[in-house]
């Protein structure tokens, strides 16, 4: 039915039911599921699931809160890691202002590392922007990512900044937020995002959608989120759903 292009079954939130959680999400219509990393250790978790069941996929990097513990080595080893078949994209990566757990300057250099590697190896990169976003645009501009080669995951931008993204030919994909009281802006934004542009993801543990917000999230929700999009697009959860599946099997060639 529909494909988490962003999740978190490493988390230690499942630690004590991960098998069942998997089993129920896949069971009740979650096709595939993308697992970000935070750092190489993540990595190696996120690889290992995407081994062990066969609707898992991984992306590996370092996420921006990472980046000042992350190492030359850890970024060699990453790459590495990124050439295994079950690795889809390089993230999560990226700036994010709101917390600050590494220096500004710390964590633009491991973005900038990180677009490096998905260059390299050819597969796209999972961005995190938290109150970052022109940074996060410049930087993005200046690699001079090609149309495919990125996805600005938990979209929080402005319709502006969509604009830009899409322009661009990157992709967006869009969380449980759009649900919540305050979603005025992501549904400004996606009015101008083009439907070929458009992924679903849960951010799972985190982002439950409403009515359930404040529960652990997975990747069942989604369908939550994938109803409020359909109805402020006026269109059928059906067709949305067919849509950002198909969106998603583009983007990351699965
Ligand atoms: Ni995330």
């Amino acid at each position: 039915m529909f494909i988490d292009t962003h999740a978190h079954y490493d988390d230690e939130a499942f630690d004590i039911d991960r098998e069942e959680v998997l089993k129920k999400v896949h069971d009740g219509g979650t096709e595939c599921i993308i697992n970000a990393a935070q750092d190489y250790k993540t990595s190696l978790t996120c690889v290992e699931m995407a081994e062990k069941y066969p609707f898992m996929y991984a992306a590996v990097g370092v996420h921006p809160h990472e980046a000042e513990k992350a190492s030359l080595k850890d970024l060699e080893l990453i790459e590495e890691l990124a050439k295994h078949e079950k690795v889809v994209a390089i993230g999560e990566a990226g700036l994010d202002y709101h917390y600050n757990f590494s220096s500004e300057q710390e964590q633009k250099r491991i973005f900038a590392a990180n677009i490096e590697i998905s260059k390299r190896v050819g597969k796209p990169i999972v961005v995190h922007d938290r109150e970052a976003h022109s940074d996060v645009l410049d930087m993005m501009r200046d690699a001079d990512i090609k149309p495919g080669g990125a996805v600005v995951h938990c979209f929080s931008g402005s319709a502006e900044m969509a604009k830009i993204v899409a322009s661009k030919g990157w992709f967006f994909s869009v969380g449980g937020a759009v649900t919540f009281k305050n979603a005025r802006r992501i549904i400004e934004a996606l009015a101008v995002i083009p439907d070929e542009l458009l992924m679903l993801e849960t951010d799972c543990p985190y982002m439950t959608p409403v009515p359930f917000r404040g529960r652990r999230n997975d990747s069942s929700y989604i369908e939550y989120t994938a109803r409020k999009i359909a109805e402020i697009k006026g269109i059928s959860y059906e067709m949305l759903c067919e849509m950002t599946n198909a969106n998603a099997r583009n983007f990351f060639a699965i």
